[in-house]
Parts: structure tokens; C-alpha cells; sequence
């Protein structure tokens, strides 16, 4: 029997890295998947985003698993296609359980991060799209009245603040990092009566393609002194968790010994937050 065994879990950016990680851990615990991502590059964004081809391997591992996943090509920017994405996949799979707001975007490297419109982008993708995701799930969570989870991934960034430069890119970053903490704080108040819990998520740096990218590799060189800030007390294997460890922390939250954890910042960070 799994963890999640007749639940139904909605991600977004579900293509790859710790959604992609997410989606299938999750199926192989018994939960169907609705998920979607926006499969196109963005031009405040210097490293690309998610392919077609990736979400096409994410439908193919979930469903190895023996699970259904609802998955399509959708920008969490637009809240009608989110809400439609996710209306499809309770009707065809009949409840919601489960919500991970976890699409994102690292507007920091290259010229981009000195458009303005990079800050614009940043909180538009994070902040907006994370409540684009959540709003439309709330009636669906409540339907069966049996509870659920909302996780938003936000970032260290979420509670510390970046090195920026003064560009526009990091500091959108932060701003949407933190933003969702707001949201997280608000939604677990307002949904703790009705069981549903609300958390935020902050991993230090995890290896996935926003950061195991050749934009983001020579950024670090080109800024020795940001690399500096970017080191963990502890000794974290090249200074990134895998996105498996994200998602071990997803299923304790998801799971029977989350049940009494809402309204909290998760920070998992290597000592990272605490060093500064
Ligand atoms: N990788 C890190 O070091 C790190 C650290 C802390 C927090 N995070 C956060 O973790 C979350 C997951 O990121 P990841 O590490 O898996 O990176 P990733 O780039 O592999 O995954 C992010 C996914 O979001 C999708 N996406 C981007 N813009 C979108 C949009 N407008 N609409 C729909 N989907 C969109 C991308 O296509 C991609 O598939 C993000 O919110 C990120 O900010 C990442």
C-alpha cells in the first residue's frame, strides 16, 4: 500500500527537475498526477526552460508506475488555461488531494537581469502563478471535505534576501520568494478548520536545470564572490541537494506525519539561512 494510495495531486512545472521528481515519486505512492508546464523559453529568462519532449518523459515515468497523469502544456501566468488544466483533471479523475505550486523561473544571469521587465516576469511566474495554481484548487480540495496540502516551493530567498547588484532579475526573485510566504501564511489561517494545510518549501540550491546550466555555470565564475555566498555550512555534496531530498520532504508534508504541520516556512537548507 502507498503513502498516497487514491489521492490525486496537482504539481506545476511538471516537466522536469523537482516537479518532474515530484510527480513520479508520488504516483509510485499511489496518487494520480494533473500537472502542466510551459514548455517554451522566456526572454527574461537566459537559460531554457522546460521542452514538449521533457513533459513528454514525465507523462512516461508516471505512468510506468501503473498511475494516470493529466499533463499539458499550460503558462501558470495564465490563470484561465491553469484553472481549465486542473478542472480536466478532477473531472477525469474525480477528486484533489494534493497541490504543489512549484513552477519557476531564475531571471539572474545574462543581460536579461538587468531588464526590468525581468523583475515583472519573476513575480508574475512566482507569485501570481503560485496563486493562479492554488485559487482554482481550493473548491476542489474542500469538495470532499477530507482535508488536503498546498506546498509552494519558494527558496532560501524566500527568507533571506539575494545579492543583486541592484538588477532587477534577483531582486524579482526574492520578492516572489518571499511574496509566497504571505500567501502560505493567509491560506493556512483561513483552511486550517476545513484540515487543509499550507506550507512553503525552501531547499538551498538542488540540482535541476535551473541551476545545472551553462548560463548559471559562468555566472558563478564571472561572480567568485557571489560562489562564495552561495556555500552551505553543511557539507552538501557539490553545494546542491538532488531533487529527490526535495521530494522526501514533500511526502512528510503530504503524509500522516505532516498532519499537524500548516502555516510554517520548511526550510531545508544546509545551514544555509542560518549562517547569515
Ligand atoms: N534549483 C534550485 O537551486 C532551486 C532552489 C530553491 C528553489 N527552487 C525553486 O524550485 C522550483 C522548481 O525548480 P527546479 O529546480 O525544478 O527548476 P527547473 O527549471 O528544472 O523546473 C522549473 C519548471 O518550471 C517551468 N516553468 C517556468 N516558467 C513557467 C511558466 N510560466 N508556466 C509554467 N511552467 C513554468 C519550467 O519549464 C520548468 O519545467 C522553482 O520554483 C524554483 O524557483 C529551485
Amino acid at each position: 500500500m502507498g503513502a498516497v494510495d487514491g489521492k490525486v495531486a496537482f504539481i506545476s512545472g511538471v516537466a522536469r527537475g523537482q516537479g518532474r521528481s515530484h510527480a513520479v515519486r508520488l504516483a509510485e505512492e499511489g496518487a494520480d498526477i494533473i500537472g502542466f508546464d510551459v514548455c517554451e523559453n522566456d526572454p527574461d529568462v537566459e537559460y531554457p526552460l522546460a521542452t514538449q519532449e521533457d513533459l513528454d518523459e514525465t507523462v512516461r515515468q508516471v505512468e510506468k508506475t501503473g498511475q494516470r497523469i493529466h499533463a499539458v502544456k499550460a503558462d501558470v501566468r495564465d490563470a484561465a488555461a491553469v484553472k481549465k488544466v486542473l478542472d480536466d483533471g478532477v473531472a477525469e479523475f474525480g477528486r484533489l488531494d494534493i497541490v504543489l505550486a512549484n513552477a519557476g523561473i531564475m531571471p539572474i544571469t545574462g543581460e536579461q537581469r538587468n531588464r526590468q521587465s525581468a523583475f515583472a516576469t519573476a513575480v508574475e511566474v512566482m507569485l501570481i502563478g503560485t496563486a493562479n495554481t492554488i485559487f482554482p484548487a481550493i473548491p476542489h480540495l474542500q469538495a470532499h471535505g477530507e482535508g488536503g496540502v498546498i506546498l509552494i516551493t519558494s527558496s532560501t530567498n524566500g527568507v533571506v534576501g539575494g545579492i543583486s547588484e541592484g538588477n532587477p532579475g534577483v531582486t524579482g526573485y526574492s520578492a516572489a520568494k518571499h511574496g509566497v510566504v504571505g500567501v502560505m501564511r493567509t491560506l493556512a489561517n483561513t483552511l486550517a478548520p476545513q484540515n487543509i494545510r499550507v506550507n512553503t518549501l525552501h531547499p538551498t540550491g538542488v540540482n535541476s536545470p535551473m541551476i545545472a546550466n551553462e548560463a548559471f555555470g559562468r555566472y558563478v565564475t564571472e561572480h567568485p564572490d557571489m560562489a562564495e555566498n552561495l556555500q552551505n555550512p553543511l557539507p552538501v555534496p557539490n553545494g546542491l541537494l538532488d531533487p529527490s531530498y526535495v521530494t522526501d520532504q514533500v511526502m512528510h508534508l503530504v503524509g500522516e506525519s505532516g498532519r499537524y504541520i500548516t502555516g510554517q516556512r520548511i526550510i531545508f537548507d544546509g545551514g544555509f539561512t542560518n549562517y547569515r
